[in-house]
């Protein structure tokens, strides 16, 4: 039988709940397929950070190569942990270390879910830049606490890193329907957006039989809500990839039903899938944390693993819970329910 070894990393918050009732659910359509799925777990979090003073141990990222691909929740308790240290303390490192730079973010509405604008027609493809960019942690604070104090962060791009993120944009547009939007604000950062735009015209030209367009992030938030059904594959920067998904979530119906793959093409490093939610700390404890982006995001680790059948099995059980009706309105079901629901739907 053929094994794979997945590193589970829960969180905090309802980061643990929805990593359990994924889990549930990708075991029963791994065995379907005939498949093993071992799963260690890793208690990195806040609560650890509380413990020991670090996210996860010095050694971390290493203990993680091993494993053939990544299952997160979410991080963060900002009541306790600044949401700075924990995102640079565990998710940034993992992401950079395994060179996981493409994140592919999918926003469609999935059936019997009533997004706020509109209850069908679009289907897109966020990629978001994933490794540099306004994240990249390039910066410094002087004269802290006076009134001189200075803040500086700088957002790096480099040839290689927007080239390998515009050449995978082109590569999914053309397995879809062929059109890429990329995302810059060339009009007001008149030099790294406009080397972006740059590239993004040159790799053009190896793929004429894609529609390219190009839009500032300004105009593209209006687009995603005005007429999302115009739009395939999308591709931003760290920064502009990040908020431009989140509004990708809410027209989708919301923070629930929107699942995120971080992926190292090269397959140099394991890839890691995560719901695009936080640990919502509003709702940790409730049980009523909606537990499908979760079940969405393993059915893109299947598929990354090339494991195409309990992909389509598990996307398929989750189709038919929330055209049931189940897990489709916030807070009316609980965790476990729509999670029997899916297993059920899964048998
Ligand atoms: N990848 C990650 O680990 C990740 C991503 C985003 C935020 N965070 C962290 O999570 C913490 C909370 O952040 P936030 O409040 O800005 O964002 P959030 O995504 O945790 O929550 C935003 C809102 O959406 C709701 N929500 C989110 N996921 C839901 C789900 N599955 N079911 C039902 N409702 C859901 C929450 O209740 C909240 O009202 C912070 O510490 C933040 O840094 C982590």
């Amino acid at each position: 039988m053929k094994t794979y070894s997945i590193a589970l990393i829960p969180g905090d918050g309802i980061g643990k709940d929805v990593t359990e009732a994924a889990w549930q659910v990708l075991q029963a359509a791994a065995k379907r397929s005939g498949l093993g799925l071992e799963g260690t777990r890793f208690p990195w979090s806040c609560a650890y950070y509380r413990e020991t003073g670090a996210m996860m141990p010095p050694d971390g990222v290493e203990t993680l190569r091993k494993f053939d691909a990544i299952y997160l929740g979410a991080v963060g308790w900002p009541a306790e942990v600044p949401d700075s240290v924990s995102l640079h303390g565990l998710l940034l490192p993992i992401r950079k270390a395994f060179a996981q730079y493409a994140d592919i973010r999918p926003h469609r509405l999935l059936p019997g879910v009533q997004g706020p604008l509109r209850s069908e027609g679009f289907d897109i493809l966020c990629i978001r830049e994933n490794t540099e960019g306004e994240y990249s942690g390039a910066g410094g604070r002087i004269h802290s606490g006076t009134a001189n104090e200075v803040a500086v962060e700088t957002a790096i791009f480099t040839r290689a890193g927007v080239e390998r993120i515009i050449r995978f944009g082109f590569e999914q547009a053309r397995a879809r329907r062929k059109k890429l939007a990329s995302v810059t604000k060339s009009n007001a950062q008149k030099y790294s957006m406009v080397f972006w735009d740059e590239v993004t015209r040159e790799v053009a030209r190896e793929y004429p039989d894609v529609e390219v367009s190009h839009y500032h992030i300004d105009a593209m938030a209006a687009r995603m809500v005005m007429a999302p059904e115009s739009l395939d594959v999308i591709v931003a920067s760290n920064l502009f990839g990040d908020i431009l998904t989140d509004l990708g979530a809410a027209v989708q119906g919301g923070l629930g039903f929107a699942p995120s793959a971080n992926i190292n093409p090269d397959r140099s490093a394991p890839s890691m899938f995560e719901p695009v939610h936080g640990s919502a700390p509003d709702i940790a404890h409730l049980g009523i944390a909606n537990p499908i982006a979760a079940i969405w995001s393993g059915a893109m680790m299947f598929e990354h693993l090339g494991e195409a059948q309990a992909a389509r099995d598990v996307m398929r059980a989750i189709e038919a819970t929330t055209a049931r009706g189940i897990g489709t309105i916030a807070g009316k079901d609980k965790t476990e329910t729509i999670t029997r629901a899916v297993l059920a739907a899964l048998n």
